[in-house]
């Protein structure tokens, strides 16, 4: 596959991607019991949004057309609790990030790049707001001890 053809594949798999993330991220937002959680999963899923229509108006250009992609039903992830929601949305964001890195890293056109990267520095936004909100609902004594290990999130 050439380069082309490859980014265009990765814009559409990120496209699904982002969608999904919106809906799983309403998700949250609605479950959260405290603030710093609807804050985090509201801005969160407003930025998925704001992302999929970008990388929808990408497709438009590379190819010509409105990419299937942009309408075809999605479906959220399972997730036991809150905790493990959260985890599973940490773990999306390091993976959206590594994915647009991957992204930039083959495209040759300088505004799909421009975009991704100001995608990728929203991703890297939401990281740093969801790993904090795992530490202060989810790690036991957060508040008696303020002493955070590595959080007991997975990484890959
Ligand atoms: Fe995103």
């Amino acid at each position: 596959m050439d380069a082309h053809n490859q980014l265009v594949a990765g814009l559409k798999a990120a496209l699904i991607d982002e969608r999904t993330t919106a809906v799983f991220y309403a998700q949250m937002r609605d479950i959260s019991r405290n603030y710093a959680g609807v804050e985090a999963f509201a801005e969160a899923r407003k930025d998925e949004l704001d992302h999929a229509r970008e990388i929808t108006e990408l497709l438009e250009d590379l190819t010509g057309v409105t990419p299937p992609e942009a309408a075809q039903p999605v479906t959220p992830p399972s997730f036991g609790d809150y905790c493990q929601g959260l985890a599973r949305a940490i773990q999306g964001e390091r993976h959206a990030f590594m994915e647009y890195s991957n992204l930039i890293n083959i495209s040759p056109f300088a505004r799909v790049n421009k975009a991704l990267d100001e995608i990728r520095s929203d991703e890297e936004v939401h990281l740093a707001k969801f790993c904090k909100l795992y530490e202060i609902m989810c790690q036991a004594n957060y508040y008696q001890t303020q002493q955070v290990n590595d959080p007991a999130v997975e990484k890959k």
